[in-house]
């Protein structure tokens, strides 16, 4: 008893140390090796001569939804890393009952390891056997496939009236819900072909990963859910997100610090919070966003269209090189935004934001809004916006015309401008 004490309260200790390394942001981002995945067809998906399958069913689990499966997976997940040949781990049809588990790494297996996911994997609802803050981790992997159709239920409805929004805490105590999908320090990961519903925090949470692709994902909780962000992505380098339908209570994608060079590409986001970078400014000695490209993208009934967010009065930072391309909104509140007084308005007395924003690319945006203020650039007094491009705009607000309204930045305005740029 007194031992068994000793070692939860140890791992609860330590799940506090590494959310805390976690919040600050003392890891580097990876260097990114070659990208296994690049001019492959990924869509297409073989057993490769001689892989081995291993079946989550011969090691005892069971596909009613109600027992508890964990110790098969994670019996199932070592047979599968740890062995010289190719080999995948299957669930096949069926509910999986599961805790939070660890999938790690390094594998011997040769090649990406494969997870299939035919059925459905169903997180148990007791929040308390969550410690270490994810669903299911996939940490110190060189080479991983989740694919398969298959379904990741996070039973996020029995926990989310206790959840506290650690977005807008300003300070970094509060205490995050489980993502469902974990990737951290995952080298050339591809996840396709994958629903994820009701999450208890994001569906898709990966961190200092490279050469990450993500597509033809279908994500799906109510938009009252709280935290649910559809992909939550920080020092990352070489992300590929494309073809996804993503249906959620927060961002559809969000992006902080350390990511470097990430595509986005034909997402419909709705409802949501939409497509954002930041908030940024909130950790001290934050890497900066650089590189990111949002295209041919669709966002309905969402709050926010595209956004970079940042908290005043906070610490350094940096976004820049960032394009977002071929967008359409449909009844959005704020199609465009760049807030730096971010959870500080209106009237924000608080010291300027210190995050540096430069080299930003709006073209092709067009829809409707639902706010008069369908352009919104609200920048840094001490860092006004630099080299900030609207290209092509064309927002309408029903019969009444939109307006921008825009602070401490000089727009480059180039071809239609719908609202009218600012005065
Ligand atoms: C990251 O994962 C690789 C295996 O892919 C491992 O060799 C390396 O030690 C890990 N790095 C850290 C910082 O844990
Ligand atoms: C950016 O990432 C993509 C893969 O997502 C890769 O093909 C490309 O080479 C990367 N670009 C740079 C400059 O590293
Ligand atoms: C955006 O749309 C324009 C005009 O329809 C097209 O020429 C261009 O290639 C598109 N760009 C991207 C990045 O999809």
């Amino acid at each position: 008893m007194a031992t068994a004490k000793k070692v939860s309260v140890l791992i609860l200790w330590f799940a506090l140390v590494c959310n805390y390394v976690d919040a600050v942001g003392l890891r580097k981002r990876p260097v990114a090796g070659p990208d296994i995945y690049k001019g492959k067809n990924v869509a297409k998906d073989a057993l490769a001569p001689g892989e081995k399958v291993v079946n989550v069913m011969s090691f005892g689990a069971k596909p009613d939804g109600k027992f508890d499966c964990t110790e098969a997976f994670m019996d199932a997940w070592r047979a599968t890393c740890h062995t010289n040949v190719q080999s995948r781990l299957l669930v096949p049809q069926g509910i999986f009952l599961v805790s939070t588990m660890f999938f790690a790494g390094p594998c011997e297996t040769p090649g990406p390891v494969t997870i299939q996911v035919v059925g459905t994997v169903l997180a148990t609802s007791d929040i308390s056997e969550y410690v270490n803050g994810e669903w299911l981790m996939f940490r110190d992997i060189a080479g991983i496939k989740l694919i398969g159709g298959g379904i990741f239920d996070g039973q996020g409805k029995s926990t989310w009236e206790f959840a506290q929004n650690c977005e807008t805490d300003p300070t970094d105590q509060c205490v995050r819900s489980p993502s469902s999908i974990y990737f951290n320090n995952v080298t050339n990961g591809l996840i396709q072909n994958i629903k994820s519903v009701n999450p208890k925090g994001f569906h898709f949470f990966v961190t200092n990963s490279a050469n990450i692709r993500l597509r033809l994902l279908k994500l799906n909780a109510p938009a009252t859910s709280p935290n649910t962000d559809g992909l939550h992505v920080s020092h990352s380098i070489n992300v590929k997100i494309s073809r996804s339908t993503i249906e959620t209570g927060d961002d559809c994608v969000s992006m902080i610090q350390g990511v470097n060079n990430v595509s986005i590409t034909r997402i419909k986001c709705g409802p949501g919070h939409g497509i954002s970078i930041g908030s940024l400014g909130k950790y001290p000695d934050e890497l900066e966003v650089k590189g990111v490209r949002v295209m041919r993208s669709t966002l309905t009934g969402t709050d926010n269209g595209i956004r970079i967010k940042t908290w005043p009065d906070k610490y350094r930072g940096a976004a820049s090189q960032i394009t977002f391309s071929n967008i359409s909104m449909e009844n959005v509140k704020n199609p465009i935004i760049i807030d730096q007084e971010y959870e500080c308005q209106p009237n924000c007395q608080k010291k300027p934001s210190l995050v540096k924003i430069s080299d930003i690319i709006f073209k092709n945006i067009k829809g409707t809004t639902t706010s008069p203020i369908a352009v919104d650039l609200r920048c840094s007094k001490q860092f006004p916006c630099q080299n900030v491009r609207l290209q092509n705009i064309d927002l309408s607000h029903g019969a009444t015309p939109a307006g921008s309204r825009c602070a401490n930045i000089k727009p480059i305005y180039v071809g239609l401008q719908k609202p009218p740029p600012c005065p």
